[in-house]
């Protein structure tokens, strides 16, 4: 796999949000994703972005454009050093919220993209690439 190009964007207020949403937007559309596709990759990228604010205390994300030698991909890393998730399996489930959102956000993220990891230790933050 080979790292075709990458940006990294801060991730500390709602502001922030917007301009993750139109980077990826514009990557997307970029690599000839379609309407259906960049809509996907916009929500996931939101609902990833609102995680790493509202429960991460803030982080970042990075932005990459990746080859496998048969096929370019787009892969998005947030990453934030908040108190980290304690069951992960928990947090993927819908309807788990510990605040006052809907629960779904997480497990959204993840159908909607097509590889998806969560990694996080207690107290050293999450990183979740989408
Ligand atoms: N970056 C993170 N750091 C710590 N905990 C997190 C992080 N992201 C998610 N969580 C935990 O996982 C839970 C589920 O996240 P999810 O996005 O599915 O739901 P929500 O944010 O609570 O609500 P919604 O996204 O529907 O508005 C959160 O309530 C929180 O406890
Ligand atoms: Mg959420």
């Amino acid at each position: 796999m080979k790292v075709l190009s990458s940006e990294s964007m801060p991730l500390r207020s709602s502001e922030d949000i917007v301009l993750v949403r139109q980077a990826v937007r514009k990557g997307a559309v970029a690599l000839g994703f379609g309407l259906v596709d960049q809509t996907k990759i916009v929500t996931a990228s939101s609902e990833l972005a609102r995680n790493t604010i509202d429960y991460g205390g803030g982080g970042t994300v990075e932005l990459a454009v990746i080859e496998n030698g048969f096929r370019k991909g787009f892969r998005l890393v947030f990453e934030d050093h908040g108190p980290g998730i304690e069951n992960i399996e928990r947090a993927l489930t819908d309807g788990f919220t510990s605040g006052n959102g809907m629960g779904l956000g997480l497990g959204g993220a993840k159908r909607l993209s097509h590889e998806f990891e969560i990694s996080s230790k207690l107290g050293e933050g999450t990183r979740d690439p989408s």
